[in-house]
């Protein structure tokens, strides 16, 4: 059985579209997520969105068993979790990071990331595109 890719949201990811729309742009989540469906050709997508840090915590260690890489925009959490960092460090499946924006360009509580010290790979800066760069990366990383 085909391992699935899980495509990994933290909070206020549920409202994309009109959360500052300028910074995130007006897609939702739910037209990113039919993106990666409209991508995945055959890799099953595991897509899930969370605003509990213990609930992404979870999940990252589910990934690391049952999947086959994991795609992970921890929002907020990204500069604030050292619990989903030990979580990464402790994964075994490839982990691609990614942000709609660029965080390295913002203000400076953007600055500290627990996430990228701990994955394979970050895409930042390029909206929803990111999302389906990193699915491509994903399945060259993993043979699919
Ligand atoms: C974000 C960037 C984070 O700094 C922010 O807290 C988010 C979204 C992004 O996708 O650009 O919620 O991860």
């Amino acid at each position: 059985m085909t391992k699935p890719v899980y495509v990994l949201g933290g909070p206020n990811l549920n409202l994309l579209g009109s959360r500052e729309p300028e910074i995130y742009g007006h897609e939702t989540l739910a037209d990113i997520h039919a993106r990666l469906e409209a991508l995945a050709d055959g890799t099953p997508l595991e897509l899930r969105q969370t605003n509990h840090e213990g609930e992404l915590v979870g999940w990252i260690q589910e990934a690391s068993e049952k999947g086959a890489a994991i795609i992970l925009n921890a929002a907020a959490y990204t500069h604030t979790s050292i619990a989903l960092h030990d979580a990464l460090k402790a994964c075994k499946t490839p982990v691609i990071e990614v942000h709609l924006s660029n965080p390295a360009a913002r203000e400076a509580f953007r600055q500290v990331n627990y996430v990228s010290p701990a994955v394979k790979a970050t895409i930042a800066g390029l909206g929803a595109y990111g999302y389906e760069l990193a699915l491509m990366a994903a399945k060259t990383l993993t043979g699919k």
